[in-house]
């Protein structure tokens, strides 16, 4: 008999409290104690049991509850919450003087009384502040601005380093303060996830780790394998005493271990600043040994009763001090420059190294920038370059070695032609960078035209991502946007099926990911995206056809001024610089774009495709005419975009920034302060979402 599918109230209930305390034990000893006392795949049928239990009998789920930790709670927008004591920053410092200096001024000041430091690393990760109440998590809450921050509970009781049941003795009511870091292993395999997905890697752990405690779904969290570094217990300041080893920084760390919390064992008692500038010294060359990010060192005085002598600054503890790691820098030979070819044409410089150990992972390239990095850098043939990696995880090059500069050297330039077609390069007055102005025959930019025409905001045919894009290119099927209204069903299908001839190439573990094979339902799909096409508004169409410096606003001004193709192909440069928001190098860009034979073609193509070249009058009224609006902040029955759609469907105007023509400030929560500050100087009124909804009924 299976006693627990359909399992009487009682026996539910005491089977929850087995599972909570199997969970929690296995839970510690694996995330403390690194000590795996079950397979993954026990634990997860364990935690699949509860969280089974939990969804029958809603009364048996505790805020507490390990089930907690997969998460499934959403978050559309985060409650702002006050700290109940503000999150103060620390005073920072590159300097071991200014260390020198803040060790002899706290001496001097505590003047003969005895006290020690701690030393402890700074975590490199967002802070966050967790109450506990009664031994139970009761509240997380980011920094924010050191007075008011996101109150990111559900996300937090998914971090497995987070106690939500404290052990042992414990304060009643108390803040743990910490940080939130991601370690390397994980933020690796979660980049690499990303870019697989299409989606664009974080630049760093810490971005990464602020992120993840943002996500709306806290199970999308629960996937992020964050860690929780406690490194300050805070009492309330009438609690009751709670014994001598709470007299000491170093003794509440000991304590909140044993509670429960992940306190890392890399912290020392220092007397002397010989001691302080050991540790400091120790962990500077260490730290990429650890599994986690840290971007210096703190400094503590040890003795909490000495915490009020010293007293505090408007922004930072007299009592502590962090010292920041400068980045790491080495220095390694220069074996090639290559050329990449951005979507835009673009043409970006890549130094390609001997590969180096810095920063915890090997280096073999970094960009060079543009031509006037390299030229100000002024490499020369056999240069060693000086590579740096800060709290980045990409190496910036940011120097020449010139004391290994080879005798008789001569000076690279960066290259004149388009490594891809051989265009020679031009570059648009006023850029850093050159490009290849052989948009339609450049391979990258044809692709990235084809990108850039599909994607969600110009044509929208969600069916044709890039990997497919390339597949119908290498075919030769399609080499311009208007070749997509021709495509057969019979063309598509069997597209990027793999050579019947055994291909060495692409047997090999370095082949490139290809796309799958299309078979009938994806040339369906295809087809269907492109003939939903059709259906796009002018403006969009405008925009999809990726005429430079024209974005999407440009497009729908242009839109609304000309009304038709026509009416812009035939205008001059100086009418179409009358426009609003259109300056006169995007002006210039669409007259010389459409001055191209082959763009005319391109738009006669569409036309005939049946591609929308005409405005429609999509104003449902015209209640908000001669009227314009700033948006800001977060809405409650709109996104940002539908609440500007909405302003323009009633005749309104929306405009990015306040100025004295700014009719209303449209304030959503959680609005920037420098627009508040703004529309109050000008004396813009500032209305609300239901205001708002009042005006266009
Ligand atoms: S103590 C009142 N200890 O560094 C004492 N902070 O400006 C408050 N940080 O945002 C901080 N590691 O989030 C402390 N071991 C550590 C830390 C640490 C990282 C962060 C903290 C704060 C910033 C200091």
């Amino acid at each position: 008999m299976d006693l627990f599918t359909t399992p009487a109230p009682e026996c539910a209930r005491r089977r929850v409290d087995e599972l909570t305390r199997l969970l929690d034990h296995y839970n510690f000893e694996y995330y403390m104690n690194d000590n795996s006392l079950v397979s993954d795949y026990e634990f997860d049928a364990l935690m699949r049991e509860l969280v089974e239990l939990e969804r029958t009998y809603p009364e048996l789920s505790l805020p507490t509850s390990p089930a907690r930790r997969v998460g499934g709670e959403i978050n559309k927008t985060f409650r702002q919450v006050q700290h109940r004591f503000p999150m103060l920053s620390l005073g920072n410092t590159y300097s071991i003087e200014e260390i020198e200096e803040f060790e002899a001024r706290t001496r001097k000041l505590l003047d003969g009384i005895p006290f020690s430091y701690t030393c402890e690393l700074k975590y490199d990760g967002v802070a966050i502040g967790l109450t506990y109440r009664h031994g139970q998590l009761v509240q997380a809450v980011t920094r924010g601005n050191g007075t008011v921050g996101d109150d990111i509970t559900a996300n937090a009781r998914t971090i497995s380093t987070i106690p939500l049941r404290l052990r042992g003795d414990f304060p009643d009511d108390f803040e743990a303060r910490g940080e939130v870091v991601y370690p390397f292993e994980a933020f690796e395999a979660m980049n690499l996830q990303r870019e697989s997905e299409g989606e664009p890697p974080f630049a760093n752990p810490r971005n990464a780790a602020s992120g993840s405690l943002k996500l709306q779904d806290s199970s999308e969290c629960a996937k992020r394998k964050l860690m929780f570094c406690m490194y300050f217990l805070m009492l309330l300041p009438d609690s009751q005493p709670l014994g001598a080893a709470y007299d000491t920084h170093s003794g509440r760390l000991e304590a909140a271990r044993q509670m429960g919390f992940k306190v890392q064992p890399y912290i020392k008692e220092c007397k002397t600043i010989e001691d302080i500038k050991f540790f400091i010294d120790f962990w500077d060359k260490e730290r990429w040994n650890l599994p986690f990010g840290i971007d210096g060192v703190v400094i503590k005085v040890n003795q909490t009763a000495l915490w009020d002598t010293l007293g505090t600054t408007a922004k930072s503890p007299r009592w502590a001090i962090a010292y920041k790691f400068k980045a790491e820098r080495v220095s390694t030979p220069l074996l090639e420059i290559s050329y990449q070819v951005g979507r835009t044409g673009i043409v970006t410089p890549v130094a390609n190294m001997q590969p180096v150990w810095l920063g915890g992972t090997t280096v073999r390239r970094a960009t060079l920038n543009n031509a006037d990095f390299m030229a100000k850098l002024d490499i020369h043939q056999g240069d060693s370059l000086f590579v740096e990696k800060g709290g980045e995880i990409i190496p910036k090059i940011v120097g020449v070695d010139l004391d290994k500069r080879p005798a008789g050297a001569k000076p690279l330039h960066y290259t004149t032609v388009c490594p891809v077609c051989g265009t020679p390069l031009v570059r648009a007055e006023g850029e850093a960078g050159f490009y290849c102005p052989n948009q339609d025959g450049c391979m990258p930019q044809i692709l990235g035209h084809l990108e850039h025409f599909v994607s969600r905001r110009a044509m929208d045919i969600d069916s044709l991502g890039s990997e497919r894009l390339k597949l119908l290119y290498d075919a030769g099927l399609v080499k311009t946007v208007a070749d997509l209204y021709t495509l057969k069903r019979s063309q598509l299908i069997g597209l990027g099926q793999k050579n019947t001839l055994p291909d060495i190439q692409s047997e090999s573990s370095n082949a490139p990911v290809s796309a799958p094979t299309i078979q009938e339902k994806g040339a369906d799909n295809i087809l269907k995206g492109i003939e939903e096409s059709k259906q796009v508004p002018f403006e969009r169409v405008l925009y999809a056809l990726g005429i430079r410096y024209v974005g999407e606003v440009g497009a729908k001004k242009l839109a609304r001024h000309f009304g038709n193709i026509d009416a812009i192909i035939n205008a001059d440069s100086t009418e179409l610089a009358t426009v609003e928001d259109i300056g006169e190098v995007t002006a210039a860009a669409i007259a010389d774009y459409f001055s191209q034979p082959v763009h005319r073609e391109t738009v006669e193509r569409l036309r005939a495709a049946g591609l929308k070249m005409q405005a429609e009058d999509t104003r449902v009224s015209t209640v908000l005419d001669g009227l314009t609006f700033v948006v800001s902040g977060v809405f409650e029955h709109y996104s940002r975009d539908q609440i500007k759609a909405s302003i323009e469907q009633h005749g309104g105007k929306v405009s990015g920034s306040i100025s004295g023509k700014t009719s209303y400030l449209l304030a959503g929560d959680k609005m920037g302060p420098e627009k508040l500050k703004k529309a109050e100087k000008l004396g813009v009124p500032i209305i609300s979402e239901s205001d708002y909804n009042k005006m266009i009924v």
